[in-house]
């Protein structure tokens, strides 16, 4: 069900300054860099293979993200699992009784459609569904 491990989201106070530091440390480039205005986030997606590391930063104070940085600081927010139908995938989280943050597929970046699954009901892990 799981086909890849689509992104690991590391949430940043300064996205430049992150950018700048993979860059200079692990020559990486940024692939695709976007605001995602409905979640108050901006992403700089920098390619590792066939998946990404996806710097993540608040665009707004009322933003989840910038609430998890007050709360406990720059680090791995969220894991995003490529599925190959974030609908089915997601219709079996819910199925088995576990916690959704998001009831339906919904708009992601990159034109991908996605849905995550609450922490508290996957072992503290944010998970994020990714259908490309
Ligand atoms: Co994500």
């Amino acid at each position: 069900m799981l086909t890849e491990i689509d992104h690991v989201a590391i949430a940043v106070s300064d996205l430049d300054a992150a950018v700048a530091w993979y860059a200079d440390t692990f020559d990486t480039e940024v692939e695709h860099r976007e605001v995602v205005e409905s979640d108050g986030v901006e992403e700089a997606l920098l390619r590792v293979a066939d998946s990404y590391v996806q710097l993540l930063t608040p665009t707004r104070d009322d933003s989840p993200v910038a609430k998890y940085l007050e709360r406990r600081g720059e680090g791995l927010h969220h894991i995003g699992y490529r599925v190959d139908s974030c609908a089915e995938a997601l219709e079996r989280v819910k199925a088995q009784g576990h916690r959704v943050i998001d009831d339906a597929p919904r708009p992601g970046s990159r034109g991908t459609t996605v849905a995550f699954v609450h922490p508290k009901t996957a072992f503290g892990t944010l998970i994020e569904l990714v259908e490309e």
